[in-house]
């Protein structure tokens, strides 16, 4: 396994893997894996010869008052996890590798990110794709591999596939869970041992919502009230709770036949935030 930390190299090393004229899967993470990131590794290679993962810690799409200075980092430990999936390059640059000069431009998103995630968490979006673009750029791959937990940010980085002429595939991988039903994520280590108890009742709800959609009913605002007010006797602040448009990610009052939705979540347990969603098309 090849281990670069400088775009020089990551690019010299990608064009000897190039040569061969094979296929190459990209997934981008900011580290602490975990069986998730596993899962997109895995689907990565279902799709490519060769799987490049990258490990950086983002600044640009942590708020001020967000936990980018505690976020967990373990590098040794994320190469071992790499090394056992065979991974075939992994890129772990340092901050001033990837923002080595004040940077003047961003990716402007005109809509997509008023809702969900983009309402709660200004300028995380404009982070995102700042830093995928670069990757997609240093790598150049065939294949982007990303996590359905995060939909709304697959949704908006292939919106900049499209709209930007990459010449990516975009693959959408399945929330990978853990067995009482919590989505893993790196931010679950944040959990006390009581707010981990609780945690799975995000995913209860939003499957609650789904059986409800499911028989029938077609305005969900009552339904989310119920469930909101449900969370919060449990101890969850929510931060948002609601049924998505998949195509437009604006929240939906009356649900239509042949439709795809994303009944997605985000709350609060103490200090963490957790997100969950659920696709149905019905
Ligand atoms: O999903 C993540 O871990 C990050 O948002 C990503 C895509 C690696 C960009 O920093």
């Amino acid at each position: 396994m090849i281990v670069t930390h400088t775009i020089e190299h990551a690019r010299e090393q990608i064009a000897l893997l190039r040569k061969k004229s094979r296929r190459l899967a990209l997934v981008p993470t900011m580290g602490a894996l975990h069986d998730g990131h596993l899962s997109l590794i895995k689907l990565a290679r279902q799709h490519a010869d060769y799987v490049v993962i990258s490990i950086f810690v983002n600044p640009e799409q942590f708020g001020p008052s967000e936990d980018f200075d505690n976020y967990p980092r373990n590098l040794d430990k994320d190469l071992m996890k790499c090394k056992n999936e065979n991974v075939d390059l992994v890129f772990a640059p340092d901050l001033f590798e990837v923002y080595d000069t004040q940077h003047f431009l961003s990716i402007k998103i005109d809509s997509l990110n008023r809702h969900m995630c983009g309402g709660s968490r200004p300028g995380f979006f404009e982070g995102v794709l700042l830093i995928v673009n670069k990757l997609f750029n240093i790598v150049t791959p065939d294949v982007a591999v990303f996590g359905q937990k995060d939909i709304q940010q697959f949704l908006i980085i292939n919106q900049m596939v499209n709209e930007f002429n990459h010449k990516i595939k975009m693959v959408m991988a399945p929330v990978e869970r853990a067995n009482d039903g919590l989505a893993l994520s790196s931010r679950n280590v944040y959990l006390s041992k009581e707010e981990r108890a609780i945690a799975p009742g995000l995913y209860r709800s939003l499957n609650y919502i789904k059986t409800q959609v499911r028989q029938g009913v077609i305005n969900p605002s009552l339904l989310i009230e119920h469930q909101k007010s449900e969370l919060e006797a449990k101890g969850f602040k929510i931060d948002y709770l609601n049924v998505f448009s998949y195509k437009t990610i604006e929240p939906v009052l009356t649900l239509d036949k042949g439709v795809v939705y994303i009944i997605a979540g985000a709350v609060w347990l103490g200090k963490t935030r957790l997100i969950d969603n659920i696709l149905i098309e019905l």
